[in-house]
């Protein structure tokens, strides 16, 4: 068993993992939540996330998971793993980051290692946080250390996990980024870079996931072009991946999730505050918020085919979650596109395994036999498997895929209308 005890501030879909990875490699590790229903899950061995590594190794540790606030001066290292998301006004929520520094700060224990792991701009550390320690006469370096280890998990991703994604740091002091970097070290098989400064680890992050946000706003915005000129664009981005450079980023029905739509706000905002206006960015978001409002104008020129207006017209969505094989709905566009199809009189049956009680139906089965088109959001492994024949059998005249992910030939084959998203 190592010396240092470690505190987990949010045990959600990057808290959780977290903890439970730090136990694995010896850890006395205690889990802080404000959720009692997550605490007492978790404490039962039972994951509140549906999730391959928490399914197969929580129930092998004990992660003493509480609500009581108080367990954080017990602790030499407090990792902050709480939401950062943002408003109805796309701009950024510090609220749950500078709670959990004020719950650190009453609780706290000379020489800790705080680090955060929640997403958050360049400056938050500098700016907003070290000042609500100074507040309180808490001085970095001499007090405490500081670092920033920001989080890139992807939950359901087979092949990166807490053990083996790389991850960089930056600190305050040097003794503050040598302390995080040895922590970081013992816990992940993963690279562990050591950035200048605290800064800079912030801005590593949200570039990663700007990164990400502008590539797929370029296909989604050349899927809305490559439709009006009748090109498959996932067939032309497959050829063009074979380019040494070409780095392929695919079209869809919307962007969700607690990252990809929301981090580059942070940046965004940030920027502004220092005199600088980040168009590309904000027309990237643009491009990516008008996927599920797109989708379902698809979904009425496909009905338009076989003469069914939107209308009075069943429609069978096929999942809720923002990605594959996880139960996570946030950001997520289906919510988007049931609202767009209901404002134009369609009416909606909502289908997703891993959200029984929000479907509408307990069986697939049942949704097709029920509705007259599908919109597929979610390509979860169940909806990706259904045979073109189960959809003509249950009589389905149009489907809209919104995740390019059945077989398109095989669809049109059986006189159903198929529209993927540039495809
Ligand atoms: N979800 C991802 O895939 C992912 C990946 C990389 C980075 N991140 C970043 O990590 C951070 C956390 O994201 P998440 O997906 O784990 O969020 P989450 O909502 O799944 O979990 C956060 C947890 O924090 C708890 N919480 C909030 N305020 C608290 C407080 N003051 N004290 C104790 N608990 C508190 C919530 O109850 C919740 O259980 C965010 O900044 C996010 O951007 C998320």
């Amino acid at each position: 068993m190592k010396k240092e005890k470690v505190c987990v501030v949010g045990l959600g879909y990057v808290g959780l993992p977290l903890a439970v990875q730090a136990a694995l490699r010896g850890y006395e590790v205690y889990g802080l939540d404000r959720d009692e229903s997550k605490i007492k899950k978790i404490n039962s061995g039972k994951s509140p996330i549906k999730e391959e590594f928490l399914h197969d190794n929580l129930s092998k540790v004990d992660i003493h998971a509480t609500t009581d606030e108080s367990i954080i001066k017990k602790c030499d290292i407090v990792l902050v793993c709480v939401p950062t998301p943002i408003d109805e006004k796309f701009f950024p929520d510090l609220g749950p980051v500078k709670g959990a520094v004020e719950m650190i700060i009453k609780n706290f224990k000379k020489g800790q290692l705080i680090v955060i792991e929640s997403t958050i701009n360049p400056g938050v550390c500098e700016e907003i946080i070290e000042p609500i320690f100074a507040q309180s006469g808490l001085k970095v370096g001499r007090d405490y250390e500081m670092a920033h280890c920001p989080e890139r998990i992807d939950p359901g991703n087979k092949k990166w996990n807490v053990t083996n994604l790389p991850r960089v740091v930056g600190s305050f002091t040097k003794k503050g980024l040598n302390q995080a970097k040895k922590f970081y070290e013992s816990i992940i098989d993963g690279e562990i870079c050591a950035m200048n400064s605290i800064r800079e680890a912030e801005a590593t992050k949200i570039i990663e996931n700007s990164f990400r946000d502008v590539n797929i706003a370029f296909v989604n915005e050349l899927a809305k072009s490559f439709d009006k000129m009748g090109i498959d664009l996932v067939s032309v981005i497959k050829g063009a991946s074979s380019k040494f450079s070409f780095m392929p980023h695919w079209p869809s029905c919307g962007v969700g999730g607690h990252c990809i739509p929301v981090d580059p706000y942070y940046l965004i905002e940030r920027a502004k505050l220092s005199g600088f206006d980040h168009e590309f960015l904000k027309i990237a978001r643009k491009i990516n918020n008008s996927m599920p409002e797109y989708t379902v104008e698809l979904l009425q020129d496909a009905l338009n085919k076989v003469k069914l207006p939107l209308n009075g017209t069943t429609i069978g969505v096929l999942g809720l979650s923002y990605k594959a094989n996880v139960d996570d709905l946030r950001e997520t566009p289906a919510l988007k596109i049931i609202d767009k199809i209901e404002e134009h009189g369609g009416k909606v049956l909502k289908f997703d395994p891993y959200f029984p009680e929000m479907s509408d139906a307990k069986t697939i089965e049942t949704i097709l036999k029920k509705s007259d088109a599908i919109v597929v959001v979610t390509n979860h492994k169940e909806f990706v498997e259904i045979k073109p024949e189960i959809f003509k059998k249950a009589r389905i005249q149009v489907i809209v895929d919104g995740k390019n992910c059945l077989d398109k030939e095989a669809i049109e084959k059986l006189k159903i209308v198929y529209k993927g998203i540039g495809r």
